[in-house]
């Protein structure tokens, strides 16, 4: 199936690192151009590089935009703009937590979390939408997450962010439907990152990896109907197909790709 991405323009945020990674490596070799937001240049820029290795002779480029940072947002979105002309896609890849208990979380953790999770995909949309209101043509794809669904152990703050994604998208599907710009949003289970391809800041620590031992990470399959966790790749399939015109008529959705950890 042709996915209709070739020489369409998207904006993927969070693209240096696992399954931003693989949404980046995913359109480019759908034979789109990428621009990737990332406060991680170096390791965003390895992925540019890896998507040449694979073949991808789209525009490819990194923009060092922290999302919370809404000046970073509108500069780097004017200049996409200005470089390709059009955004056709936007991904909202960046996510960030750490688990532990609620009781006893300080308030500056409680708004990191929030900045990051809920506040970046606003200021994205805010500096993006409107363009693709013009342009009476946007593709949007956040990434969510099961603990914004079902509520998660531990997530607290992040689970409720990620329901804010989920309740933003799906408002603003209703608000921009008329003009052709769609929003959905992918909810992945437990996705390991490769620690090769865990960008420098990214959820994925040294210490997280060491966490999730054979044992654990058995154990935490269990819990899935399909008895194994996901890949970036099974993630990426997904947002890339959201992300096409094979999609045209799918808005304010949300789909888990997490092996049936949630049917809801
Ligand atoms: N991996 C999982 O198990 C899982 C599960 C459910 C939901 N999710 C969601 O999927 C998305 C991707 O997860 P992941 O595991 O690939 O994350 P990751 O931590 O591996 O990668 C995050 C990327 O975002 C970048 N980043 C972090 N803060 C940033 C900021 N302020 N501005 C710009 N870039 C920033 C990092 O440099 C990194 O490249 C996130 O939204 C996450 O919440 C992940």
């Amino acid at each position: 199936m042709d996915l209709t991405l070739r020489g369409k323009n998207a904006v993927v945020t969070g693209g240096g690192s696992n399954i931003g990674r693989s949404i980046v490596l995913t359109l480019a070799e759908e034979g789109a151009n990428v621009a990737v937001f990332d406060v991680d240049e170096e390791t965003a820029n390895n992925v540019i590089r890896e998507a040449r290795e694979a073949g991808s002779t789209g525009e490819l480029s990194v923009q060092r935009t922290d999302v919370t940072d809404a000046d970073q947002v509108g500069h780097s979105v004017r200049r996409v703009i200005e470089e390709l002309g059009q955004i056709h896609v936007l991904i909202n890849g960046v996510g960030w937590d750490q688990t532990s208990p609620f009781i006893g979380q300080p308030a500056e953790f409680h708004e990191r979390v929030v900045s990051i999770n809920y506040m970046g995909p606003v200021n994205l949309m805010r500096a993006v939408v409107p363009h693709m209101v013009e342009n009476g043509y946007g593709r949007v794809v956040s990434l969510g997450s099961d603990a914004g669904r079902a509520g998660e152990y531990h997530e607290a703050v992040y689970a409720g962010a990620k329901a804010g994604v989920i309740a933003l998208s799906k408002s603003l599907a209703k608000e921009v439907g008329r003009q052709n710009v769609t929003f959905n949003v992918v909810c992945p289970g437990l996705t390991i990152a490769e620690p090769e391809s865990a960008g420098r800041i990214s959820m994925w620590s040294q210490e997280a990896l060491e966490y999730w031992t054979p044992e654990r990470r058995h154990s935490a399959a269990r819990r899935y109907a399909l008895k194994r966790l996901g890949t970036p790749q099974d993630v990426a399939n997904v947002v890339v197909f959201l992300a096409s015109d094979r999609c045209n008529f799918v808005t304010g959705q949300v789909w888990s790709v997490s092996g049936g950890y949630t049917m809801m």
